[in-house]
Protein backbone atom coordinates (compact mmCIF):
# COMPACT_ATOMS: atom_id res chain seq x y z
CA UNK A 1 0.00 0.00 0.00
CA UNK A 2 2.78 2.33 0.98
CA UNK A 3 6.26 3.25 -0.25
CA UNK A 4 7.18 5.68 1.95
CA UNK A 5 6.03 7.25 4.96
CA UNK A 6 4.51 10.91 4.21
CA UNK A 7 6.43 13.02 6.92
CA UNK A 8 9.98 11.08 5.42
CA UNK A 9 9.09 12.42 2.13
CA UNK A 10 12.13 14.96 0.66
CA UNK A 11 14.44 16.31 -1.91
CA UNK A 12 15.63 13.02 -2.49
CA UNK A 13 12.57 11.46 -3.73
CA UNK A 14 12.08 14.63 -6.34
CA UNK A 15 11.00 13.27 -9.95
CA UNK A 16 10.09 9.74 -8.25
CA UNK A 17 6.57 8.42 -7.70
CA UNK A 18 5.53 7.06 -4.15
CA UNK A 19 2.79 4.99 -2.85
CA UNK A 20 1.13 7.12 0.47
CA UNK A 21 -1.19 6.39 3.10
CA UNK A 22 -2.54 8.66 5.81
CA UNK A 23 -4.86 10.84 7.28
CA UNK A 24 -6.15 13.91 5.93
CA UNK A 25 -5.21 16.51 8.21
CA UNK A 26 -6.41 19.73 6.30
CA UNK A 27 -7.66 20.48 2.54
CA UNK A 28 -7.96 23.55 1.21
CA UNK A 29 -9.70 24.15 -2.29
CA UNK A 30 -7.91 26.99 -3.95
CA UNK A 31 -10.74 26.93 -6.38
CA UNK A 32 -9.49 24.79 -9.25
CA UNK A 33 -6.53 23.10 -7.73
CA UNK A 34 -6.93 21.14 -4.15
CA UNK A 35 -4.23 20.85 -1.62
CA UNK A 36 -4.31 17.82 1.06
CA UNK A 37 -1.96 18.20 4.23
CA UNK A 38 -1.92 14.52 4.28
CA UNK A 39 -0.66 13.53 8.04
CA UNK A 40 0.90 9.92 9.41
CA UNK A 41 3.07 9.36 12.33
CA UNK A 42 6.34 10.75 11.25
CA UNK A 43 4.55 14.13 10.00
CA UNK A 44 2.93 15.64 7.19
CA UNK A 45 3.10 16.37 3.19
CA UNK A 46 1.30 18.65 0.94
CA UNK A 47 -0.89 16.65 -1.79
CA UNK A 48 -1.69 18.62 -4.96
CA UNK A 49 -4.62 17.19 -6.59
CA UNK A 50 -5.11 18.93 -10.28
CA UNK A 51 -8.77 19.12 -11.89
CA UNK A 52 -6.88 17.78 -14.81
CA UNK A 53 -6.32 14.44 -12.98
CA UNK A 54 -9.95 13.94 -12.57
CA UNK A 55 -10.37 10.37 -10.83
CA UNK A 56 -8.20 11.81 -8.55
CA UNK A 57 -9.64 15.35 -8.54
CA UNK A 58 -13.23 13.63 -8.21
CA UNK A 59 -12.25 11.61 -4.83
CA UNK A 60 -10.02 14.69 -3.84
CA UNK A 61 -13.35 17.01 -3.72
CA UNK A 62 -15.15 14.00 -1.49
CA UNK A 63 -12.34 14.18 1.50
CA UNK A 64 -12.89 15.72 4.69
CA UNK A 65 -10.75 16.16 8.00
CA UNK A 66 -9.37 12.88 9.02
CA UNK A 67 -10.52 10.69 6.18
CA UNK A 68 -7.86 7.58 5.34
CA UNK A 69 -6.73 7.78 1.70
CA UNK A 70 -3.72 5.84 -0.08
CA UNK A 71 -2.86 7.64 -3.14
CA UNK A 72 -0.37 7.12 -5.36
CA UNK A 73 1.79 10.45 -6.98
CA UNK A 74 4.77 12.16 -8.25
CA UNK A 75 6.82 14.15 -5.98
CA UNK A 76 7.89 17.43 -7.51
CA UNK A 77 8.70 20.72 -6.21
CA UNK A 78 6.72 23.73 -4.73
CA UNK A 79 7.07 26.30 -6.51
CA UNK A 80 8.84 29.33 -5.71
CA UNK A 81 7.62 31.30 -2.29
CA UNK A 82 6.15 28.24 -1.00
CA UNK A 83 8.57 26.37 0.61
CA UNK A 84 7.86 25.27 4.53
CA UNK A 85 11.00 25.06 6.39
CA UNK A 86 9.20 23.91 9.57
CA UNK A 87 8.80 21.03 7.32
CA UNK A 88 11.00 17.58 6.11
CA UNK A 89 8.98 17.75 3.23
CA UNK A 90 8.34 21.23 3.32
CA UNK A 91 10.22 21.83 0.05
CA UNK A 92 8.30 19.57 -2.10
CA UNK A 93 4.86 18.65 -3.26
CA UNK A 94 3.51 15.16 -4.14
CA UNK A 95 1.00 15.47 -7.61
CA UNK A 96 -1.13 13.11 -7.11
CA UNK A 97 -2.25 10.51 -9.66
CA UNK A 98 -4.36 8.00 -8.25
CA UNK A 99 -6.27 8.64 -4.83
CA UNK A 100 -7.93 6.08 -2.97
CA UNK A 101 -10.40 6.73 -0.10
CA UNK A 102 -9.78 4.08 2.71
CA UNK A 103 -12.18 4.59 5.28
CA UNK A 104 -14.29 8.30 6.41
CA UNK A 105 -14.68 10.24 9.46
CA UNK A 106 -17.02 12.14 11.28
CA UNK A 107 -16.12 14.92 12.23
CA UNK A 108 -13.28 15.11 15.16
CA UNK A 109 -14.26 17.08 18.44
CA UNK A 110 -11.47 19.19 18.26
CA UNK A 111 -9.04 20.41 15.23
CA UNK A 112 -5.42 18.95 15.79
CA UNK A 113 -3.73 21.75 16.50
CA UNK A 114 -5.99 23.65 18.52
CA UNK A 115 -3.45 24.21 22.01
CA UNK A 116 -6.53 25.51 24.15
CA UNK A 117 -8.22 22.19 24.62
CA UNK A 118 -9.47 21.14 28.04
CA UNK A 119 -7.69 18.41 29.23
CA UNK A 120 -11.39 16.77 29.75
CA UNK A 121 -11.97 16.63 25.98
CA UNK A 122 -8.44 15.24 25.34
CA UNK A 123 -8.93 12.29 27.59
CA UNK A 124 -12.37 12.08 26.72
CA UNK A 125 -11.37 11.52 23.10
CA UNK A 126 -8.05 10.53 23.19
CA UNK A 127 -7.71 8.30 20.22
CA UNK A 128 -7.87 11.73 18.07
CA UNK A 129 -6.06 13.35 20.99
CA UNK A 130 -2.97 11.08 20.40
CA UNK A 131 -3.18 11.95 16.69
CA UNK A 132 -1.67 14.95 17.25
CA UNK A 133 1.65 15.50 16.82
CA UNK A 134 2.81 16.70 20.17
CA UNK A 135 1.55 13.11 21.76
CA UNK A 136 3.15 11.40 18.99
CA UNK A 137 5.95 12.73 19.91
CA UNK A 138 5.47 12.44 23.57
CA UNK A 139 5.27 8.42 23.34
CA UNK A 140 7.72 7.96 20.59
CA UNK A 141 10.61 9.39 23.62
CA UNK A 142 8.73 7.51 25.96
CA UNK A 143 9.89 4.29 24.27
CA UNK A 144 13.45 5.45 23.34
CA UNK A 145 13.49 5.97 26.71
CA UNK A 146 12.10 3.01 28.34
CA UNK A 147 14.28 1.07 25.33
CA UNK A 148 17.84 2.87 26.13
CA UNK A 149 17.45 1.91 29.88
CA UNK A 150 16.90 -1.21 28.57
CA UNK A 151 20.30 -1.35 26.26
CA UNK A 152 21.93 0.67 29.33
CA UNK A 153 21.20 -2.33 31.70
CA UNK A 154 21.60 -5.50 29.52
CA UNK A 155 25.01 -3.99 28.29
CA UNK A 156 25.98 -3.89 32.64
CA UNK A 157 24.42 -7.67 32.56
CA UNK A 158 21.47 -7.15 34.02
CA UNK A 159 17.96 -9.56 33.74
CA UNK A 160 14.90 -9.11 33.11
CA UNK A 161 12.47 -11.21 35.38
CA UNK A 162 8.80 -10.41 35.54
CA UNK A 163 7.22 -9.98 39.18
CA UNK A 164 3.99 -11.18 40.11
CA UNK A 165 1.08 -8.85 39.85
CA UNK A 166 -1.39 -10.65 42.25
CA UNK A 167 0.54 -10.58 45.37
CA UNK A 168 0.39 -9.33 48.75
CA UNK A 169 0.64 -5.76 50.09
CA UNK A 170 4.00 -4.12 49.99
CA UNK A 171 4.41 -1.37 52.59
CA UNK A 172 5.55 1.90 50.15
CA UNK A 173 3.29 4.13 52.45
CA UNK A 174 0.18 4.42 50.11
CA UNK A 175 -3.02 2.15 49.66
CA UNK A 176 -3.02 -0.64 47.89
CA UNK A 177 -5.34 -1.81 44.92
CA UNK A 178 -7.42 -4.75 45.82
CA UNK A 179 -8.44 -7.64 43.71
CA UNK A 180 -11.02 -9.82 45.52
CA UNK A 181 -10.75 -13.58 44.98
CA UNK A 182 -13.28 -16.06 44.13
CA UNK A 183 -12.10 -19.07 45.05
CA UNK A 184 -11.05 -17.72 48.39
CA UNK A 185 -14.00 -15.99 49.62
CA UNK A 186 -13.19 -12.84 51.80
CA UNK A 187 -9.22 -12.96 50.86
CA UNK A 188 -7.89 -10.71 48.15
CA UNK A 189 -4.96 -10.16 46.29
CA UNK A 190 -3.37 -6.30 45.76
CA UNK A 191 -1.45 -5.37 42.94
CA UNK A 192 1.74 -4.31 44.07
CA UNK A 193 3.06 -0.06 45.09
CA UNK A 194 6.26 -2.05 43.78
CA UNK A 195 8.57 -5.43 42.97
CA UNK A 196 10.52 -4.23 46.26
CA UNK A 197 10.23 -7.72 48.03
CA UNK A 198 10.24 -9.75 45.42
CA UNK A 199 13.34 -8.32 43.40
CA UNK A 200 15.00 -8.33 47.23
CA UNK A 201 14.08 -12.58 47.07
CA UNK A 202 15.77 -12.60 43.15
CA UNK A 203 18.91 -11.13 45.03
CA UNK A 204 18.76 -14.03 47.57
CA UNK A 205 17.94 -16.58 44.44
CA UNK A 206 21.25 -15.75 43.14
CA UNK A 207 20.14 -13.56 40.18
CA UNK A 208 22.93 -10.81 41.18
CA UNK A 209 21.71 -8.69 38.74
CA UNK A 210 17.67 -7.86 38.24
CA UNK A 211 15.77 -5.42 36.25
CA UNK A 212 12.07 -4.75 35.26
CA UNK A 213 10.02 -1.98 33.42
CA UNK A 214 7.24 -2.13 35.61
CA UNK A 215 3.68 -1.30 36.38
CA UNK A 216 3.15 0.24 40.06
CA UNK A 217 -0.06 0.42 41.49
CA UNK A 218 -0.71 3.47 44.27
CA UNK A 219 -4.18 4.56 45.73
CA UNK A 220 -2.97 7.83 46.53
CA UNK A 221 -3.96 11.32 46.30
CA UNK A 222 -2.99 12.27 42.89
CA UNK A 223 -0.83 15.35 41.54
CA UNK A 224 0.47 16.53 38.63
CA UNK A 225 3.32 14.13 38.95
CA UNK A 226 1.22 10.89 40.06
CA UNK A 227 -0.88 8.51 38.79
CA UNK A 228 -2.63 5.26 40.23
CA UNK A 229 -0.88 3.25 38.28
CA UNK A 230 2.51 4.05 36.90
CA UNK A 231 5.77 3.14 35.51
CA UNK A 232 8.90 2.17 37.22
CA UNK A 233 12.60 1.31 35.68
CA UNK A 234 13.32 -0.88 39.12
CA UNK A 235 16.85 -1.98 39.44
CA UNK A 236 18.28 -4.47 42.15
CA UNK A 237 22.09 -5.28 42.31
CA UNK A 238 24.38 -7.83 44.76
CA UNK A 239 27.28 -7.37 46.40
CA UNK A 240 27.88 -3.59 45.42
CA UNK A 241 28.33 -0.82 48.01
CA UNK A 242 25.88 2.45 47.88
CA UNK A 243 28.29 4.13 46.30
CA UNK A 244 28.87 1.77 43.28
CA UNK A 245 25.21 1.54 42.97
CA UNK A 246 24.82 4.92 43.09
CA UNK A 247 27.49 5.67 40.38
CA UNK A 248 26.07 2.99 38.02
CA UNK A 249 22.90 4.44 38.25
CA UNK A 250 24.04 7.77 37.45
CA UNK A 251 25.51 6.66 34.59
CA UNK A 252 22.29 4.51 33.43
CA UNK A 253 20.61 8.13 33.87
CA UNK A 254 23.04 9.95 31.81
CA UNK A 255 22.85 7.34 28.96
CA UNK A 256 19.36 7.49 28.95
CA UNK A 257 19.25 11.51 28.55
CA UNK A 258 21.43 11.07 25.82
CA UNK A 259 20.40 7.92 23.92
CA UNK A 260 16.87 9.09 23.97
CA UNK A 261 16.89 12.91 23.55
CA UNK A 262 20.28 14.13 23.09
CA UNK A 263 20.61 16.01 26.49
CA UNK A 264 23.59 16.26 28.86
CA UNK A 265 23.91 15.47 32.05
CA UNK A 266 26.73 16.80 34.50
CA UNK A 267 28.86 14.13 35.99
CA UNK A 268 29.34 13.18 38.87
CA UNK A 269 25.41 14.29 40.27
CA UNK A 270 26.28 16.39 43.43
CA UNK A 271 25.39 15.35 46.60
CA UNK A 272 23.59 16.35 49.43
CA UNK A 273 22.34 15.34 52.82
CA UNK A 274 19.28 15.37 53.65
CA UNK A 275 19.56 17.85 56.75
CA UNK A 276 21.37 20.04 54.08
CA UNK A 277 18.65 19.91 51.72
CA UNK A 278 16.21 20.82 54.35
CA UNK A 279 18.03 23.61 55.86
CA UNK A 280 19.34 25.22 52.33
CA UNK A 281 15.76 24.21 50.46
CA UNK A 282 12.92 23.01 52.60
CA UNK A 283 12.96 20.09 50.59
CA UNK A 284 14.52 16.78 50.25
CA UNK A 285 13.82 17.04 45.63
CA UNK A 286 14.75 20.71 45.81
CA UNK A 287 14.91 22.43 42.34
CA UNK A 288 18.28 23.47 42.15
CA UNK A 289 17.90 25.80 38.87
CA UNK A 290 16.43 28.06 41.50
CA UNK A 291 19.44 29.71 42.87
CA UNK A 292 17.68 31.01 46.07
CA UNK A 293 18.26 29.75 49.60
CA UNK A 294 16.60 29.50 53.15
CA UNK A 295 18.51 31.39 55.90
CA UNK A 296 18.22 29.89 59.24
CA UNK A 297 17.22 32.07 62.29
CA UNK A 298 15.96 29.91 64.43
CA UNK A 299 18.94 30.34 67.03
CA UNK A 300 18.66 34.31 67.21
CA UNK A 301 14.74 34.44 67.62
CA UNK A 302 14.94 32.73 70.94
CA UNK A 303 14.02 35.91 72.67
CA UNK A 304 12.73 38.62 70.86
CA UNK A 305 9.59 40.30 71.48
CA UNK A 306 7.65 38.88 68.43
CA UNK A 307 5.55 36.20 69.62
CA UNK A 308 4.87 34.14 66.55
CA UNK A 309 8.86 33.82 65.91
CA UNK A 310 9.58 33.37 69.56
CA UNK A 311 7.10 30.91 69.77
CA UNK A 312 8.65 28.35 66.88
CA UNK A 313 12.11 29.34 67.28
CA UNK A 314 11.80 27.75 71.05
CA UNK A 315 9.45 24.80 69.74
CA UNK A 316 11.99 21.43 69.86
CA UNK A 317 10.58 20.97 66.62
CA UNK A 318 10.62 23.99 65.73
CA UNK A 319 12.11 26.70 62.75
CA UNK A 320 12.84 30.01 61.79
CA UNK A 321 13.94 30.47 58.70
CA UNK A 322 13.89 33.63 56.22
CA UNK A 323 13.98 33.76 51.79
CA UNK A 324 15.75 36.75 50.77
CA UNK A 325 14.51 37.98 47.58
CA UNK A 326 16.81 40.04 45.21
CA UNK A 327 14.29 42.91 44.07
CA UNK A 328 11.71 41.77 45.55
CA UNK A 329 10.91 45.25 46.87
CA UNK A 330 9.26 45.36 43.49
CA UNK A 331 6.54 42.90 44.68
CA UNK A 332 3.12 44.62 45.07
CA UNK A 333 0.78 44.69 47.96
CA UNK A 334 -1.23 42.54 46.21
CA UNK A 335 1.46 39.95 44.89
CA UNK A 336 2.78 39.70 48.83
CA UNK A 337 -0.93 39.00 49.94
CA UNK A 338 -1.26 36.52 47.02
CA UNK A 339 2.07 34.66 48.18
CA UNK A 340 0.91 34.90 51.87
CA UNK A 341 -2.11 32.97 50.85
CA UNK A 342 -0.08 30.66 48.30
CA UNK A 343 2.00 29.30 51.60
CA UNK A 344 -0.98 28.97 53.48
CA UNK A 345 -1.59 25.93 51.60
CA UNK A 346 1.33 24.45 52.78
CA UNK A 347 0.06 24.85 56.33
CA UNK A 348 1.60 28.46 57.16
CA UNK A 349 0.04 30.74 59.23
CA UNK A 350 1.06 33.87 58.15
CA UNK A 351 4.58 35.58 55.65
CA UNK A 352 6.54 38.14 57.49
CA UNK A 353 8.96 40.22 55.39
CA UNK A 354 10.95 42.66 55.91
CA UNK A 355 11.34 45.33 52.69
CA UNK A 356 15.01 46.35 52.50
CA UNK A 357 15.17 50.24 51.00
CA UNK A 358 18.66 50.90 51.52
CA UNK A 359 20.83 48.54 53.85
CA UNK A 360 23.32 51.48 54.94
CA UNK A 361 20.96 52.92 56.74
CA UNK A 362 20.61 50.14 59.50
CA UNK A 363 16.94 49.99 60.64
CA UNK A 364 16.11 53.49 58.95
CA UNK A 365 16.38 51.62 55.64
CA UNK A 366 13.70 49.07 56.26
CA UNK A 367 10.18 48.59 55.81
CA UNK A 368 7.99 46.00 57.93
CA UNK A 369 5.35 45.78 60.40
CA UNK A 370 7.50 43.31 62.36
CA UNK A 371 10.40 45.71 63.21
CA UNK A 372 9.31 47.08 66.38
CA UNK A 373 9.23 43.59 67.60
CA UNK A 374 12.74 42.95 66.75
CA UNK A 375 15.60 44.26 68.65
CA UNK A 376 18.45 46.38 66.44
CA UNK A 377 21.17 43.44 66.58
CA UNK A 378 18.68 40.83 66.08
CA UNK A 379 18.15 42.73 62.50
CA UNK A 380 21.42 43.34 61.94
CA UNK A 381 22.21 39.66 62.12
CA UNK A 382 19.40 38.89 59.62
CA UNK A 383 20.87 41.28 57.14
CA UNK A 384 23.98 39.29 57.78
CA UNK A 385 23.08 36.28 57.43
CA UNK A 386 20.59 36.94 54.16
CA UNK A 387 23.05 38.91 52.27
CA UNK A 388 20.38 41.12 51.42
CA UNK A 389 20.85 44.22 49.05
CA UNK A 390 18.92 47.65 48.23
CA UNK A 391 15.57 46.39 46.74
CA UNK A 392 15.19 43.05 48.09
CA UNK A 393 12.49 41.76 50.28
CA UNK A 394 12.71 39.01 52.83
CA UNK A 395 10.13 36.84 53.84
CA UNK A 396 10.04 34.90 57.24
CA UNK A 397 8.69 31.31 57.88
CA UNK A 398 8.10 30.54 61.57
CA UNK A 399 6.07 26.88 62.99
CA UNK A 400 7.59 23.77 63.40
CA UNK A 401 10.08 22.85 61.10
CA UNK A 402 7.81 20.50 58.99
CA UNK A 403 5.64 23.57 58.04
CA UNK A 404 8.15 26.28 57.57
CA UNK A 405 9.77 23.83 55.28
CA UNK A 406 7.56 23.05 53.28
CA UNK A 407 5.93 26.55 53.19
CA UNK A 408 8.97 28.08 52.49
CA UNK A 409 10.56 25.22 50.05
CA UNK A 410 7.52 25.90 47.87
CA UNK A 411 7.70 29.68 48.18
CA UNK A 412 11.15 29.46 47.18
CA UNK A 413 10.84 27.53 44.10
CA UNK A 414 7.51 29.69 42.83
CA UNK A 415 9.17 33.13 43.24
CA UNK A 416 12.20 31.47 41.81
CA UNK A 417 10.78 30.61 38.62
CA UNK A 418 8.24 33.26 38.43
CA UNK A 419 10.62 35.64 38.71
CA UNK A 420 12.94 34.60 36.58
CA UNK A 421 15.74 33.59 38.84
CA UNK A 422 15.83 30.03 37.79
CA UNK A 423 18.53 28.73 35.44
CA UNK A 424 17.94 27.03 32.23
CA UNK A 425 18.76 23.25 31.64
CA UNK A 426 19.58 19.79 33.99
CA UNK A 427 20.03 20.19 37.62
CA UNK A 428 20.14 16.65 39.02
CA UNK A 429 21.58 15.49 42.60
CA UNK A 430 21.68 13.03 44.72
CA UNK A 431 19.98 13.44 47.97
CA UNK A 432 21.69 10.80 50.94
CA UNK A 433 21.81 10.32 54.90
CA UNK A 434 17.71 10.16 55.23
CA UNK A 435 16.91 9.46 58.80
CA UNK A 436 15.52 5.53 58.94
CA UNK A 437 12.38 6.99 60.42
CA UNK A 438 9.81 9.95 60.69
CA UNK A 439 7.33 10.54 63.24
CA UNK A 440 4.11 10.17 62.45
CA UNK A 441 2.42 12.84 65.09
CA UNK A 442 -1.30 11.63 64.10
CA UNK A 443 -0.59 7.83 64.62
CA UNK A 444 1.72 8.19 67.11
CA UNK A 445 4.65 6.40 66.29
CA UNK A 446 7.83 5.81 63.80
CA UNK A 447 7.20 5.25 60.13
CA UNK A 448 9.89 3.95 57.58
CA UNK A 449 11.28 7.17 55.82
CA UNK A 450 11.65 4.84 52.66
CA UNK A 451 10.49 1.53 53.53
CA UNK A 452 10.96 -0.61 56.26
CA UNK A 453 13.87 -2.85 54.38
CA UNK A 454 16.28 -0.09 54.08
CA UNK A 455 19.53 -0.72 55.78
CA UNK A 456 20.60 1.42 58.62
CA UNK A 457 24.00 3.64 58.13
CA UNK A 458 26.96 1.46 59.38
CA UNK A 459 27.36 1.99 62.83
CA UNK A 460 23.50 3.09 63.68
CA UNK A 461 22.03 -0.57 64.13
CA UNK A 462 21.63 -0.12 67.87
CA UNK A 463 19.86 3.20 67.48
CA UNK A 464 17.09 1.53 65.57
CA UNK A 465 14.82 0.57 68.80
CA UNK A 466 17.19 2.95 71.28
CA UNK A 467 16.86 5.98 69.24
CA UNK A 468 15.02 5.51 66.17
CA UNK A 469 14.79 9.31 65.31
CA UNK A 470 18.85 9.20 65.34
CA UNK A 471 19.06 6.19 62.98
CA UNK A 472 20.18 7.33 60.08
CA UNK A 473 19.69 5.23 56.17
CA UNK A 474 21.81 4.11 53.55
CA UNK A 475 18.80 5.28 51.16
CA UNK A 476 19.56 7.70 48.15
CA UNK A 477 17.14 9.69 45.98
CA UNK A 478 17.92 10.70 42.50
CA UNK A 479 16.35 14.43 42.32
CA UNK A 480 16.20 16.36 38.92
CA UNK A 481 14.87 20.12 38.68
CA UNK A 482 12.58 19.69 41.93
CA UNK A 483 11.15 16.08 40.72
CA UNK A 484 12.31 13.36 42.25
CA UNK A 485 12.89 10.72 39.61
CA UNK A 486 14.29 7.95 41.51
CA UNK A 487 14.50 6.38 45.52
CA UNK A 488 16.37 3.74 46.47
CA UNK A 489 18.36 2.09 49.45
CA UNK A 490 21.21 -0.67 50.32
CA UNK A 491 18.90 -3.43 52.10
CA UNK A 492 18.94 -5.05 55.00
CA UNK A 493 20.28 -8.49 54.42
CA UNK A 494 20.63 -10.14 58.12
CA UNK A 495 16.85 -11.46 59.57
CA UNK A 496 17.97 -9.88 62.92
CA UNK A 497 18.24 -6.20 61.81
CA UNK A 498 15.08 -6.80 59.68
CA UNK A 499 13.23 -7.91 63.11
CA UNK A 500 14.97 -4.89 64.97
CA UNK A 501 13.45 -1.97 62.10
CA UNK A 502 9.93 -4.08 62.55
CA UNK A 503 9.96 -3.26 66.34
CA UNK A 504 11.31 -0.19 65.97
CA UNK A 505 7.70 0.66 63.83
CA UNK A 506 5.82 -0.80 66.41
CA UNK A 507 5.24 -4.27 64.73
CA UNK A 508 5.71 -6.85 66.87
CA UNK A 509 7.09 -10.36 66.01
CA UNK A 510 4.17 -12.42 65.23
CA UNK A 511 2.91 -9.48 62.95
CA UNK A 512 6.51 -9.68 61.02
CA UNK A 513 6.10 -13.35 60.64
CA UNK A 514 2.08 -13.00 59.45
CA UNK A 515 3.04 -10.20 57.01
CA UNK A 516 6.42 -10.61 56.15
CA UNK A 517 7.31 -14.33 56.84
CA UNK A 518 8.20 -15.12 53.27
CA UNK A 519 10.87 -12.57 53.28
CA UNK A 520 12.41 -13.14 56.52
CA UNK A 521 12.60 -16.98 56.01
CA UNK A 522 14.62 -15.64 52.52
CA UNK A 523 16.85 -13.90 54.63
CA UNK A 524 17.37 -16.75 56.33
CA UNK A 525 18.76 -18.56 53.08
CA UNK A 526 21.45 -16.88 52.74
CA UNK A 527 20.63 -13.25 51.55
CA UNK A 528 23.91 -11.42 49.97
CA UNK A 529 24.51 -7.96 50.73
CA UNK A 530 22.15 -6.13 48.30
CA UNK A 531 20.16 -2.77 47.15
CA UNK A 532 19.18 -1.05 44.47
CA UNK A 533 16.42 1.80 42.78
CA UNK A 534 13.31 1.98 41.47
CA UNK A 535 13.04 5.17 38.83
CA UNK A 536 9.63 6.78 37.97
CA UNK A 537 10.03 6.16 34.14
CA UNK A 538 6.82 8.77 33.95
CA UNK A 539 8.67 11.55 35.38
CA UNK A 540 11.91 10.97 33.19
CA UNK A 541 9.53 11.33 30.00
CA UNK A 542 7.44 14.14 31.37
CA UNK A 543 10.46 16.16 32.05
CA UNK A 544 12.45 15.67 28.90
CA UNK A 545 9.16 16.12 26.88
CA UNK A 546 8.39 19.61 28.51
CA UNK A 547 5.17 18.13 29.89
CA UNK A 548 3.77 20.05 32.85
CA UNK A 549 1.92 16.07 34.06
CA UNK A 550 2.83 12.62 33.40
CA UNK A 551 -0.43 12.44 31.87
CA UNK A 552 0.67 14.07 28.74
CA UNK A 553 3.09 11.02 28.65
CA UNK A 554 1.01 8.15 29.12
CA UNK A 555 -0.99 6.95 26.70
CA UNK A 556 -4.53 6.04 28.75
CA UNK A 557 -3.89 7.92 31.96
CA UNK A 558 -6.62 8.49 34.87
CA UNK A 559 -7.43 11.89 35.91
CA UNK A 560 -6.64 13.82 38.99
CA UNK A 561 -10.13 11.78 40.44
CA UNK A 562 -8.57 8.24 39.40
CA UNK A 563 -11.27 7.45 36.41
CA UNK A 564 -10.45 6.71 32.73
CA UNK A 565 -12.50 9.27 31.18
CA UNK A 566 -11.90 6.64 27.46
CA UNK A 567 -13.38 3.75 29.14
CA UNK A 568 -15.49 5.30 31.80
CA UNK A 569 -13.34 3.13 34.46
CA UNK A 570 -13.64 2.83 37.61
CA UNK A 571 -17.46 1.50 36.98
CA UNK A 572 -19.73 -1.09 38.51
CA UNK A 573 -19.82 -4.43 38.03
CA UNK A 574 -23.22 -7.39 37.26
CA UNK A 575 -25.07 -8.48 40.78
CA UNK A 576 -23.46 -11.76 39.54
CA UNK A 577 -20.05 -11.14 39.39
CA UNK A 578 -20.30 -9.49 42.98
CA UNK A 579 -21.48 -13.01 44.23
CA UNK A 580 -19.32 -15.09 42.66
CA UNK A 581 -16.54 -12.94 44.46
CA UNK A 582 -18.15 -13.15 47.63
CA UNK A 583 -18.83 -9.45 47.87
CA UNK A 584 -22.14 -7.22 49.17
CA UNK A 585 -22.19 -3.65 48.75
CA UNK A 586 -21.98 -1.84 52.23
CA UNK A 587 -24.69 0.57 50.48
CA UNK A 588 -25.64 0.96 46.82
CA UNK A 589 -23.46 3.26 44.09
CA UNK A 590 -24.15 6.96 44.23
CA UNK A 591 -24.75 8.10 41.02
CA UNK A 592 -22.18 9.12 39.30
CA UNK A 593 -21.64 12.97 39.22
P1 LIG B 1 9.64 4.96 45.53
O1 LIG B 1 8.38 4.82 46.30
O2 LIG B 1 10.54 6.11 45.82
O3 LIG B 1 10.55 3.67 45.72
O4 LIG B 1 9.28 4.97 43.99
C1 LIG B 1 10.31 5.08 43.02
C2 LIG B 1 10.01 6.19 42.04
O5 LIG B 1 8.76 5.99 41.39
C3 LIG B 1 8.17 7.24 41.08
N1 LIG B 1 6.81 7.27 41.63
C4 LIG B 1 5.71 7.66 40.96
N2 LIG B 1 5.54 8.10 39.71
C5 LIG B 1 4.29 8.39 39.31
N3 LIG B 1 3.19 8.25 40.07
C6 LIG B 1 3.29 7.79 41.34
N4 LIG B 1 2.19 7.64 42.08
C7 LIG B 1 4.60 7.48 41.84
N5 LIG B 1 5.07 7.03 43.03
C8 LIG B 1 6.41 6.90 42.88
C9 LIG B 1 9.05 8.32 41.66
C10 LIG B 1 9.85 7.56 42.69
O6 LIG B 1 11.11 8.15 42.91
N6 LIG B 1 10.64 0.05 46.05
C11 LIG B 1 11.18 1.38 46.09
C12 LIG B 1 12.42 1.52 45.23
C13 LIG B 1 13.65 0.92 45.84
O7 LIG B 1 13.85 1.07 47.06
O8 LIG B 1 14.43 0.34 45.06
C14 LIG B 1 10.15 2.37 45.59
O9 LIG B 1 9.13 2.02 45.05
O10 LIG B 1 9.89 8.85 40.65
P1 LIG C 1 0.28 39.40 63.05
O1 LIG C 1 1.01 39.86 64.25
O2 LIG C 1 -0.47 38.09 63.21
O3 LIG C 1 -0.53 40.46 62.36
O4 LIG C 1 1.42 39.06 61.99
C1 LIG C 1 2.40 39.99 61.59
C2 LIG C 1 3.07 39.47 60.36
O5 LIG C 1 3.64 38.19 60.62
C3 LIG C 1 2.14 39.28 59.18
O6 LIG C 1 2.86 39.69 58.01
C4 LIG C 1 1.88 37.80 59.15
O7 LIG C 1 1.67 37.37 57.81
C5 LIG C 1 3.18 37.27 59.70
N1 LIG C 1 3.05 35.95 60.34
C6 LIG C 1 2.08 35.50 61.18
N2 LIG C 1 2.33 34.23 61.53
C7 LIG C 1 3.48 33.87 60.91
C8 LIG C 1 4.26 32.69 60.88
N3 LIG C 1 3.93 31.58 61.57
N4 LIG C 1 5.40 32.69 60.12
C9 LIG C 1 5.76 33.80 59.42
N5 LIG C 1 5.07 34.92 59.43
C10 LIG C 1 3.94 34.97 60.17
Amino acid sequence: MRTEYCGLISRRHLGTDVDLCGWVHRRRDHGGVIFIDLRDREGIVQIVCDPDRPESFASAERLRNEYVVQLRGRVRARPEGTVNPHLVSGEIEVLAERLEILNTAVTPPFQLDDEQLSETVRLEHRVVDLRRPFMQRNLRLRYRVAMSARQFLDRHGFIDIETPMLTRSTPEGARDYLVPSRVHPGMFYALPQSPQLFKQMLMVAGFDRYYQIVKCFRDEDLRADRQPEFTQIDVETSFLSQAEIMALMEALVREVFHAAAGESLPDPFPRLSYREAMALYGSDKPDLRVPLKLTELTDIMRDVDFKVFRDAARLADGRVAALCVPQGGELTRKEIDDLTEFVKIYGAKGLAYIKVNAVEKGIEGLQSPILKFLAADVIQTVLARTEACDGDLIFFGADRAKVVNEAMGALRAKVGHERGLAEQGWRPLWVVDFPMFEWNDGEKRWDAMHHPFTAPAEGHEDLLEAEPGKAMAKAHDMVLNGWEIGGGSVRIHRQEVQQKVFRALGIDAAEAQSKFGFLLDALKYGAPPHGGIAFGLDRIVALLAGAESIRDIIAFPKTQRATCLLTQAPNQVDERQLRELHIRLRAAPAPEQ
